[in-house]
């Protein structure tokens, strides 16, 4: 009799489990309280001194503010790898542009916070965007106003560091086959090009739509 209840016991356990386990895997509107959901992707292909570059990255500051679920946020870089450039790459707007994607790159590697190195730094680069990348006196401003010390990013900037992120950050734009500054993926996929006007934006272009595909896709488990 004893143990016919423990048997009984181990197998209501195992049917529990089993049950946990098929909502939290199977079924997506449970995912709200999945732990083990991982944040979606969103990344920008940008060129550091593209007027779309600087619209592109307001919007998605905003979005971000709109966006209940989490996110990771990833800015890349549009060039043509080249070893006769200064840094290993040709960028559209020269070699001041590739040290201005340089810079980001190196900002974020040091303060990976997205509030310090996107809404802090790049958004307050983009004010000036004309400037960046010509000296070193508007990201040492801009780091200044969120209380963060340039020292290692210029570091980073001025030696072999930064031209190997800048080459990763290239390769990963290149892989995609993306061309135009700026260009947005969420969750993996093309949302939307921003090159003077927005173009092959389905699903729309206004700040709600791109925090609805967000929370679209982290509902159905990216
Ligand atoms: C690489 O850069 C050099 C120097 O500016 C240039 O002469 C050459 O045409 C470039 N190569 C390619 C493949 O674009």
């Amino acid at each position: 009799m004893q143990r016919q209840c423990g048997i009984m016991l181990v197998a209501l356990l195992i049917m529990g489990v089993t049950f946990m386990t098929w909502r939290r895997n199977i079924s997506p509107q449970f995912n709200d309280w999945n732990p083990l959901q991982t944040p979606v992707p969103i990344e920008l292909f940008v060129m550091s001194k593209c007027p779309d570059k600087v619209d592109c990255e307001q919007v998605f500051s905003e979005v971000l503010k709109q966006v209940k679920v989490p996110v990771s946020l990833d800015v890349n870089y549009i060039g043509r790898p080249n070893s006769s450039q200064p840094y290993g790459v040709e960028c559209k707007h020269g070699p001041s542009e590739c040290l201005g994607n340089i810079q980001e790159l190196c900002f974020k590697q040091s303060y990976p916070d997205i509030s310090d190195w996107f809404n802090g730094f790049t958004l307050c680069l983009n004010e000036e965007y004309q400037d960046i990348g010509v000296d070193e006196y508007l990201t040492t401003k801009c780091a200044n106003r969120i209380g963060k010390d340039y020292a290692p990013v210029q570091t980073c900037s001025e030696g072999s560091e930064g031209t190997e992120l800048l080459k990763n950050s290239v390769e990963r734009t290149l892989s995609l086959n993306v061309e135009k500054s700026c260009t947005i993926y969420i969750n993996n996929k093309l949302r939307c090009i921003h090159d003077e006007v927005w173009k092959q934006c389905e699903g729309g272009h206004d700040i709600s739509d791109f925090a609805r595909t967000i929370e679209e896709a982290y509902n159905k488990g990216n």
